[in-house]
């Protein structure tokens, strides 16, 4: 009987919290699919009813999730085609990476996922939610759901925060510190990186809003109708977010400011205990008595479609290596075997980089596979090729778990000597497993931390006592421009006065002791 009425209060609790939850992750980006996959699903198996927009359909998930499909078009494939060739991507500088890449294919993409019919079957059914769930990452329109569904917005990045979102949230701006998250600043704490930093931090917040925001706009009102007016602009919504979770952790990422409702949930994606190796991989990596170099330059990059000099650079030190090379290499000819390089069309890379046999990972500096190998303990060769490729790689050189190569150094005499000096020097392994012990201890696991803030603002209707209160402020007083004008003016009346004052002193000093000195002879005679 008693156990009979604990399980029924157990199912009423839990039937009492489940929520509705919208997961709105777009984009057809592997990585970023990646780190966000693991919130959706922990939310279902939790007992949430999640509904989930997104280009990757789950097969094993719980019965309470549920997804609308979108397109998987590739970013590269809706922008300028010249953008597709690695040559010219490693070439692009900040501003073209926003302008052609970041706003062309961000419009193109939200566009692409609104007019999507199973996305206007949804958004026509009378659904309601109790949070929306979005990546910050240039599809701001869908924040609208948001004001659609009322109900509190979390978005997610898969970087770390970003400054147009500090700037709406008046978190502080730490721009000496704080590198703006796709832009390449090679010394970001002296005075021309921090000049860029200010500088481009600017031309990207004023685009972003009054020129990205507004055609993001235009989307909404194209694709999502029947709003309930009066309808929040697309800025509104993103200063009213409840909740701001990243993609860092301090123990590795500069450590910074923040508000109460940005959390740090660097890691989400990884577990101590890992899956298995498929068995031809498991064996390659036992068997690499000498160790395991391995070599992968994301989902973005082909590593065959490299230029043939930088390829055959390559090659020529990684035959010569008494260590194993397992290469993520993806077409089917790769034609230069040797006993020693193993290539695959794809790897498992956390559980590669988990084997105690691998001595250094070759990677593009990506932030998945640099955070991957900070939780195990891998050194480091990066070649930065976009993005936010170098900082993270930076962040990685600072902590002396590896090295930068950039791609206009890579030569076969640069590779093989960084090669030998990594895996001669022991301070790079002894860092990186430093810094995977750090990273590693935490008061509570960084899936566990998502899942109880995104409950927290649930239960506490968006939380918005944890937004700053700056936001009342207009931007005078918010700056306290206001109050340092008003104690200028008292300083400079003041300083006015007491000029006055001494000058009238001074003035009847002066006069006194004449008329004294007058008085004084007038007396004598
Ligand atoms: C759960 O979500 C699905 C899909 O969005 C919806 O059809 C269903 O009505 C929801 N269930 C509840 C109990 O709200
Ligand atoms: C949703 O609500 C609107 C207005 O309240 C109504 O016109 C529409 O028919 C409803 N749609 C469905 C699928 O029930
Ligand atoms: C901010 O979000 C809350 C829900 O979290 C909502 O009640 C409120 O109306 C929103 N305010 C604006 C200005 O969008
Ligand atoms: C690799 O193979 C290709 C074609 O078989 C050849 O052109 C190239 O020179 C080889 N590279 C090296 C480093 O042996
Ligand atoms: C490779 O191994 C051989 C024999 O063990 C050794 O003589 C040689 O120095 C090693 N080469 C490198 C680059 O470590």
């Amino acid at each position: 009987m008693l156990w009979n009425i604990t399980i029924c209060f157990f199912i009423f609790v839990k039937l009492h919290e489940a929520a509705n939850i919208l997961v709105v992750i777009p984009y057809a980006v592997t990585s970023h699919y990646k780190m966000q996959r693991p919130i959706g699903l922990e939310l279902a198996r939790r007992g949430h009813n999640v509904t989930v927009i997104t280009p990757y359909l789950e097969l094993d998930c719980p019965p309470t999730y549920h997804q609308v499909k979108v397109s998987e078009k590739k970013i590269w494939t809706v922008i300028d085609k010249r953008w597709e060739d690695l040559s010219n991507v490693v070439k692009v500088t900040s501003v073209d990476f926003h302008s052609n890449i970041l706003w062309t294919g961000g419009l193109a993409l939200t566009k692409t996922t609104l007019k999507n019919p199973d996305v206007q079957k949804f958004l026509t059914n009378n659904q309601t939610f109790d949070a929306v769930i979005s990546e910050q990452f240039y599809q701001e329109a869908t924040y609208i759901f948001a004001h659609k569904y009322k109900a509190p917005l979390i978005l997610i990045t898969t970087f770390g925060s970003s400054i147009k979102h500090n700037v709406a949230t008046r978190n502080p701006l730490q721009l000496a510190t704080l590198v703006n998250e796709f832009v390449e600043i090679k010394s970001p704490n002296f005075f021309k990186g921090r000049l860029w930093n200010l500088l481009f931090s600017s031309y990207e917040y004023i685009w972003w809003r009054f020129w990205f925001l507004k055609k993001q706009e235009e989307l909404v009102e194209k694709y999502v109708p029947n709003l309930p007016q009066p309808s929040p602009s697309l800025y509104e919504l993103q200063q009213n977010v409840s909740l701001y979770l990243m993609n860092t952790h301090f123990s590795f990422d500069p450590p910074a400011a923040y508000l109460p409702n940005f959390i740090e949930i660097g890691g989400i994606h990884l577990n101590e205990e890992v899956e298995k190796l498929p068995q031809d991989i498991q064996r390659i990596l036992d068997e690499a008595s000498n160790g395991v170099v391995y070599v992968n330059f994301g989902s973005n990059i082909k590593s065959s479609e490299l230029p043939i000099e930088k390829k055959n650079a390559l090659i020529n030190v990684f035959k010569s290596l008494n260590q194993t090379v397992l290469w993520k290499w993806e077409d089917d000819n790769f034609g230069n075997q040797t006993a020693n390089i193993k290539t695959r069309k794809w790897l498992p890379q956390n559980e590669i980089l988990a084997h105690q046999n691998v001595r250094i990972f070759i990677s593009h500096g990506g932030l998945m596979g640099t955070i991957e190998a900070i939780f195990h303990g891998v050194p480091i060769i990066g070649i930065p090729l976009f993005g936010d490729q170098y900082n993270n790689l930076l962040q990685v050189e600072n902590a002396g778990s590896g090295i930068i190569l950039e791609y206009h150094n890579l030569n076969e005499n640069n590779m093989r000597s960084l090669i030998n000096h990594v895996l001669s020097n022991e301070k790079y392994k002894n860092n990186a497993r430093d810094l995977s012990i750090r990273f590693r201890d935490r008061p509570i696991k960084a899936l566990d931390a998502a899942m109880y803030w995104i409950e927290y603002v649930i239960r506490h209707q968006g939380a918005h006592f944890m937004k700053n209160p700056a936001l009342k402020l207009n931007w005078f007083a918010y700056n306290m421009f206001d109050v340092y004008l008003f104690i200028l003016c008292v300083f400079i009346i003041s300083v006015y006065v007491s000029y006055r004052c001494l000058k009238f002193l001074v003035y009847f000093r002066i006069n006194t002791r004449f008329d004294r000195k007058l008085c004084g002879k007038v007396k004598f005679q």
